[in-house]
């Protein structure tokens, strides 16, 4: 199969390649890779199959060296997706009940005040860097807002955390392990210092300590972990989103002469833009089969969303942007065990944003080619230099326009 059978993928990044059956991955130590559509949705839900542990690498160096790392331990077991029950089970009840204690502190008027005031307060007419301007300050203020906390401090919780979560991407020698035990000692501070006394952080360590449930240093490492998935991925999302409206302004007026597209058709832009692109590793626990392969106990599964979900089986016509699209639902919010605990919040955030957005400004991209971030786990952009403008609004259209790239 090649590229033009699945459609005009012109808008994606080169490296996105037609899935294909599950493959064994010689160079990935036992590896998988695990890329149609209905082969990721099995394996999320195969009871066979659950997420790598990265902790008990580390713990495992500890044990060989006689060296300690209890901070970098503690947080890489806060990381939820890569646990399982039962400590799974405990601690996704804990962020289940602190992301309904941020959900009662935001209201959709707080949400959208913020984005009014951010999108009032972005220069017209010249060249501006979307991404920290407007797509990491905007889910950043909504849930410094939810927590209570200054927005800069949150930004920077969710800058070292992102810094140890970076570490899952690779085997680590003992001297980075070091470095990040350093790093994880500062960011527990950093937690201890900015991430309490305020009425929702009270309120959530105190639900935490509750019998003795968690110690303080685990809300906090919990605490970040939730800092660092409510607005990166969020913020990757709103970057995806805006270069697809300012590559297609036929979308962004199809929005507008039908506002409630932006609702209904929202898992279409989720599944276009889908900040993650490889789900965090899992691994078989007995032999299983998906998509007719046999897979032996003890595998590693590389779940690649971001292929399936240019699955023609699964979406027909792949590559175009269809907002009436009744397909099934993206895997952008994951699926199973580990489905998004803030999946509504997420889809708050982003459908109040590009709402606001669409109906007061026009975007133009410049010529400069997309600066897509190495990293290989998210589809982020680096930098997204764009020129806003007001829209000015025109007598509503009858006709209804189709919506595709
Ligand atoms: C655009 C927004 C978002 C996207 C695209 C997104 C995506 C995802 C994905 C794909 C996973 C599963 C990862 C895996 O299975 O390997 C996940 C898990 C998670 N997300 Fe989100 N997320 C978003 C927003 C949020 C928000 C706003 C919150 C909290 C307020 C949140 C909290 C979590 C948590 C706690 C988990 C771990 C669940 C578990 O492992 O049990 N996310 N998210």
């Amino acid at each position: 199969m090649t590229m033009s059978d699945v459609g005009p993928l012109h808008d994606l990044p080169e490296w996105v390649e037609p899935p294909r059956p599950p493959e064994f991955h010689p160079r990935g130590g036992n590896s998988w890779v695990i890329s149609r559509y209905a082969d990721v949705s099995t394996a999320l839900r195969h009871p066979g199959v659950e997420a790598e542990e990265p902790e008990k690498a580390i713990h495992a160096l500890a044990e060989r060296t006689g060296a300690a790392f209890p901070y970098f331990e503690l947080q890489l077991r806060c990381f939820l997706f890569s646990t399982n029950p039962p400590w799974h089970a405990k601690a996704r009840r804990f962020i289940r009940q602190a992301v309904r204690q941020i959900e009662q502190a935001l209201s959709l008027p707080v949400s959208g005040e913020i984005a009014d005031e951010l999108l009032a307060a972005t220069p017209r007419g010249v060249e501006i860097d979307a991404m920290p301007c407007l797509c990491d300050d905007f889910p950043d203020s909504v849930m410094a807002r939810g927590f209570g906390v200054d927005k800069d401090a949150l930004a920077e919780v969710s800058r070292r955390t992102t810094a140890l979560f970076n570490s899952l991407k690779r085997q680590l020698p003992l001297r980075v392990v070091r470095d990040y035990e350093a790093q994880a000692e500062h960011l527990a501070g950093l937690l201890d210092r900015t991430m309490r006394g305020t009425p929702t952080l009270d309120a959530i360590r105190a639900a935490g300590r509750q019998d003795g449930e968690f110690t303080d240093a685990e809300i906090g490492a919990l605490l970040a972990f939730l800092v660092l998935a409510s607005t990166d991925t969020a913020s990757t999302l709103l970057g995806n989103t805006l270069r697809l409206f300012g590559r297609h302004p036929e979308i962004v007026a199809a929005i507008r002469d039908e506002p409630d597209l932006l609702r209904t058709g929202l898992d279409e832009l989720f599944r276009f833009g889908a900040p993650i692109r490889r789900l965090a590793l899992r691994m078989t626990t007995e032999e299983v089969e998906i998509g007719g392969r046999v897979i032996p106990e003890g595998s590693r599964l590389l779940l690649d969303a971001e292929r399936a979900h240019f699955d023609p089986a699964a979406y027909p016509d792949p590559g175009k942007v269809d907002l009436r699209r009744g397909g099934p639902p993206s895997l952008a919010f994951g699926g199973g065990a580990h489905t998004c605990v803030g999946m509504l919040l997420g889809r708050q955030i982003a459908a109040t944003f590009l709402a606001r957005l669409v109906e007061r400004c026009e975007i133009s991209l410049t010529d400069a080619p997309a600066d897509w971030s190495a990293a290989d786990l998210t589809r982020r952009l680096r930098s997204l230099p764009i020129i806003i403008q007001d829209h000015a609004p025109q007598a509503p259209s009858t006709a209804r326009k189709e919506t595709t790239t």
